[in-house]
């Protein structure tokens, strides 16, 4: 990682951590010289420095305990230095420790102890696994740390992202479609359409029709003046609205839009279309974690396969 463009800064870093451990060292030393002085009398000479008129500062040396912890300070800041990458990109340090390289370890570890009670997942049937309680606890953490921050913690979704509770689902709900939208990810993409469909009113009757579909708020004049220009959608949402999953065109015939219920949201869709985008997890999750978040998703809409109804 380098988050300096130009290479001056490494040396500039380096230099500075080193003159300024250097320079305490040399410090150090000289004030660890300076011994107790007396006077003719046999006192500890004073800096001449009086406060509340009697208060006196003596010329003492520094404690021992006081100078010793110094330089250990002193030698563990040098072999801080000398083991860890802390001076600028070039030096790597003795460890060659980076904190990629900690993470992946971590990993491997964690795989290491974990793979095989996973793998035990990966040679059942899906559906079963989904009926699994400990199967679905695993699912659950796998799911939490990688798919709530997109769909939400209860798997609900949001603005644009598919709530996965629903048993039916864009992209199919099988088992198998199900890890395959989660093992290669998912791309959809609407084109706006509007120069398509005409005018801005033509827009808000189609707009109107089809929130008529789905005996939403909306105007039934306009509605029935939309309804021709259904065509165009019909080509990929199907004759009735209700979605193609070869290309990921939802049913748009529902009450609750994931982008969007309201006519004005229909209105949107027209005009400036939608891509939505889920991330392929084949190069992230191993084959056992994507059959257990892929149960984990099927076992929403199939509590009878085993998950509690009222864990979210
Ligand atoms: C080329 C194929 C295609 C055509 C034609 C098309 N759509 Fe879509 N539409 C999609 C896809 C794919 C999505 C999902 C986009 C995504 O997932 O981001 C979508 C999403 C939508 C949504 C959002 C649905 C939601 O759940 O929020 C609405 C509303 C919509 N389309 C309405 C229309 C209307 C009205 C028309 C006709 C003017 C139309 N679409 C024509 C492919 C199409
Ligand atoms: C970066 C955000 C993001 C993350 C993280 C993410 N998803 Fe998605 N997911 C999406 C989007 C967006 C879609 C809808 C794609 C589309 O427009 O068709 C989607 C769609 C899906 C679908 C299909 C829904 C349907 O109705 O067909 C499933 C299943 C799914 N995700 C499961 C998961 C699982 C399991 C994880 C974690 C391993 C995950 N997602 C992580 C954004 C995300």
């Amino acid at each position: 990682m380098s988050d300096f463009t130009s290479g001056v800064w490494d040396y500039f870093v380096a230099i500075i951590s080193i003159t300024s451990i250097a320079g305490c060292a040399v410090f150090l030393k000289m004030h660890s010289k300076v011994r107790a002085k007396l006077d003719e009398q046999g006192r500890p000479q004073t800096t001449d420095h009086v406060w509340d008129e009697d208060l006196r500062e003596y010329q003492q040396p520094m404690p021992r305990w006081w100078v010793v912890l110094f330089y250990l300070t002193v030698a563990f800041g040098l072999t801080y230095l000398l083991l860890f990458p802390g001076l600028g990109t070039r030096y790597k340090g003795v460890l060659k420790w980076t904190s990629v390289g900690q993470f992946r370890s971590e990993v491997a570890t964690a795989d290491a102890r974990f793979g095989p009670m996973f793998d035990a997942f990966l040679h059942r049937d899906l559906v079963d696994v989904a009926a699994d309680p400990r199967a679905h606890q695993i699912g659950e953490r796998i799911f939490l740390n990688n798919c709530s921050q997109c769909h939400g913690s209860d798997a609900r979704g949001g603005n644009g992202f598919p709530d996965l509770t629903r048993e039916e689902k864009i992209w199919g709900g099988t088992p198998e479609a199900i890890e395959t939208t989660i093992t290669g990810g998912r791309e959809a993409t609407m084109p706006p359409l509007a120069a398509v469909v005409g005018s801005d009113d033509d827009v808000k009757d189609l707009a109107n029709y089809v929130r008529s579909l789905s005996h939403s708020t909306h105007d039934a004049a306009r509605a029935s003046r939309g309804q021709p220009k259904f065509v165009i959608c019909a080509a990929c949402h199907g004759p009735e609205g209700k979605g193609n999953q070869q290309i990921g065109a939802p049913n748009i015939t529902l009450a609750v839009l994931r982008y969007g219920s309201s006519v004005d949201a229909v209105v949107d869709a027209i005009q400036h279309g939608h891509h939505g985008v889920m991330p392929a997890w084949k190069d992230v999750l191993t084959p056992a974690q994507i059959h257990l978040a892929a149960a984990y998703v099927y076992s929403f809409s199939h509590p009878a396969a085993g998950a509690k109804p009222d864990a979210h």
